[in-house]
């Protein structure tokens, strides 16, 4: 059996629910795989497992403000030079499928490819905002069973070696250069976190779980310290919503998306993004009809189509695009 492991920084688990589903599949195919959580405290002690020991190597993080987290690159930084060429992957989650976050893997791509790494994939995978604003149920299962289906195709392109990635585009390479701003108002925000007292119900929670161990409890009251990535991993958690975001409050989102009840309840149409939405979501259409495409080629079913992958692939584009508009019509219409 062969060995995997994805380093993985994962600030609400989006990123990290990802990685397992990867990992599941490249069971398939005899690797044993395992996570490694990228946190500051790993990045400060440099303590975490030598990738020369591993087969295959892959790093995943939630893009943020259009670059991967500082924590993130900096951790990638540190990994030893590929003794053996392994080959490495990129996995990231954001909450746009926008292009212009296409630029986000740059740097570590660039990393990877110095020590010696052969990189072949890279894949965005579309999951909810953890900031911002919450995304309808509807969309979050949506996003949750694609994942699945990708999942399934990212590791049959992995093992085969297949050579995928992001293209850069003008507007991605100025957007990341711009948002790179990001890590310092992480920083510098990070110490207008408060807790609200009145809320607080002193569970400790924040503090034991924050990536970057930037949460302490000093004479009964929690402080933030210097070291935040802006991961919302602490105001998404949080069971009293007591924490407030300094500058950022008014983008906070509380309450994790509960992707595996959404998954099983079918009350809940995971059809959300469909050729009939209308508003902003209907601009992530493209990215699942190239998805859709790409789970075909890789001979899988679509979740929000119900044919036979064969059926659809032998179409020609007209039928496809009746197809669609047929599969369409008893779809949800959304704003
Ligand atoms: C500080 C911050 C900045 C973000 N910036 C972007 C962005 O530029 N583009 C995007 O599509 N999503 C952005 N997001 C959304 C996350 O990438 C998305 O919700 C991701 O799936 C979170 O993954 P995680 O749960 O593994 O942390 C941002 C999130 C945070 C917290
Ligand atoms: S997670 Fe919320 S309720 Fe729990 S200690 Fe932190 S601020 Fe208080
Ligand atoms: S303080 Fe909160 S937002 Fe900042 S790194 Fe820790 S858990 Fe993430």
């Amino acid at each position: 059996m062969k060995k995997c492991i994805i380093y993985c920084f994962s600030g609400t688990g989006n990123t990290n629910r990802i990685c397992k589903m990867i990992l599941s599949e490249l069971s398939q195919y005899d690797y044993d795989g395992e996570i490694f959580a990228i946190t500051y405290e790993a990045y400060k002690t440099k303590q975490f497992p030598n990738p020369n020991d591993y087969d295959l190597i892959g790093v995943a993080y939630p893009g943020h403000a259009f670059n991967a987290p500082q924590l993130f690159n900096k951790f990638v930084k540190l990994l030893p030079k590929a003794e053996r060429g392994q080959q490495a992957f990129i996995i990231k989650s954001s909450g746009e499928p926008f292009s212009v976050n296409n630029s986000s893997s740059n740097a570590v791509k660039r990393y990877l490819k110095k020590k010696g790494y052969n990189f072949t994939y890279e894949k965005h995978y579309l999951m909810p905002y953890n900031i911002m604003f919450r995304y309808p149920e509807g969309l979050a299962k949506q996003m949750y069973l694609y994942a699945f289906e990708m999942a399934k195709c990212s590791a049959k392109k992995i093992v085969s070696g297949e050579k995928e990635c992001l293209k850069s585009n003008i507007a991605s390479l100025i957007m990341c250069f711009l948002g790179k701003i990001e890590w310092f108002g992480a920083w510098f925000n990070g110490f207008l976190f408060k807790v609200n007292k009145r809320k607080c119900i002193d569970c400790g929670l924040c503090a034991k779980n924050c990536p970057a161990q930037n949460i302490t409890k000093k004479k009964g009251k929690y402080h933030f310290g210097g070291h935040c990535t802006l991961c919302c991993r602490c105001t998404m958690n949080c069971p009293k919503d007591a924490i407030s975001m300094g500058l950022l409050n008014g983008l906070r989102v509380n309450g994790a998306y509960k992707f595996e009840k959404l998954a099983a309840d079918e009350s809940v149409s995971g059809n959300y993004v469909n050729a009939k939405t209308k508003g902003y979501y209907k601009n992530f259409s493209k990215y699942y009809d190239k998805i859709d495409a790409e789970l075909v080629a890789c001979g899988l079913t679509p979740p929000r189509i119900n044919f036979a992958p064969d059926e659809y692939a032998i179409m020609t584009k007209k039928q496809k695009k009746a197809y669609k508009k047929r599969r369409d019509k008893d779809g949800k219409t959304n704003g």
